[in-house]
């Protein structure tokens, strides 16, 4: 996520938001069920309001399912639709239509006491960048490998594109910024490799990650590099992933580095174990 963050940009971002927000019926906020607080912008809920919102806890295949079900109740909780996707394999996108009816049931009443009768559903993608939002709009209007571009903020063509089941999008999302100044949040957003340029080096980010994974579910690191971690901190636990690895530089000494970028490519792609990183019961941030 290459992207800095400007006041100005920010403000633009914010106006064109408002602007849009006056065109469409529904919000859809894409977030990461795998940090599903952290891949969140914190402005979202003052600036659109009551305005119908859906979740998407996208990259759901990447998390943990239990943990996917606490985030749905949650959010649902909250008043908002929630679909468990993952996006890649359009998987979990089949109930936006009914699941944006209900969240508009209110809406219709309204209508239809005016005698307006329009069923469209207009609807408008927002999320920090890397959440999947280029993919889901790709999946849901059947265009193929359009990238829509992480710039800030929302683009000036408002072009609508009819999704499949006739749900109608702005053809650019809303990119928004994630409350970066928190430094929990910066930790988390580069270890599902959202951000490249961070505070921290490979190294520091690896570490923190196995003790995260480790106090979470310490089996997945066990089973994953066959290694005892009980009573280990949290380098002993990089080294004897290196050894087993064979991350090693000349001379037999550990190659941290090596290792370090093992372990965040096998937790980003899940070949450590579906695991969620922010869970319901660890208490809400913000
Ligand atoms: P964005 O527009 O919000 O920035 O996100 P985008 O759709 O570009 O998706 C970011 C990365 O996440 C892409 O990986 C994409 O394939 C992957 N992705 C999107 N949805 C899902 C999902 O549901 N499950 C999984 N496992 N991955 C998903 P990429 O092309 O490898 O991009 P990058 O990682 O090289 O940036």
């Amino acid at each position: 996520m290459n992207i800095n963050w400007y006041p100005g940009h920010m403000k633009v971002t914010i106006d064109k938001l408002k602007e849009s927000l006056r065109l469409v019926d529904i919000i859809v906020e894409i977030i990461d069920a795998r940090i599903p607080l952290s891949s969140r912008n914190p402005k979202l809920d003052s600036l659109i309001g009551d305005k119908p919102r859906i979740i998407i806890l996208n990259k759901a295949d990447l998390a943990d399912p239990n943990e996917n079900a606490n985030w749905k109740k949650y959010f649902e909780s909250k008043g908002y639709g929630v679909l468990i996707v993952d996006a890649l394999k359009n998987k979990g996108l089949e109930k936006l239509k009914q699941v944006s009816e209900l969240q508009l049931t209110e809406k219709r009443a309204r209508d239809g006491r005016r005698n307006i009768i329009d069923e469209t559903i207009k609807m408008m993608i927002v999320g920090i960048p890397n959440v999947g939002k280029s993919t889901i709009i790709n999946t849901l209007t059947g265009r193929r490998g359009a990238k829509v571009g992480n710039k800030p903020g929302v683009t000036r063509s408002n072009q609508w594109i009819k999704s499949r089941d006739g749900l109608e999008l702005l053809d650019t999302p809303g990119v928004l910024w994630p409350k970066f100044e928190d430094k929990r949040v910066g930790l988390n957003l580069a270890y599902t490799g959202a951000i490249e340029d961070t505070i921290l080096d490979t190294e520091e980010i690896a570490l923190k990650l196995i003790e995260r994974i480790n106090s979470i579910n310490p089996k997945l690191l066990k089973d994953r590099y066959k290694i005892e971690t009980d009573g280990l901190s949290p380098l002993e636990i990089m080294e004897e992933i290196a050894r087993k690895r064979g991350a090693l530089l000349r001379g037999g000494l550990l190659d941290y580095t090596k290792v370090s970028m093992i372990i965040l490519t096998e937790f980003r792609s899940a070949m450590i174990g579906r695991i969620t990183l922010e869970r319901v019961s660890d208490g809400i941030l913000y």
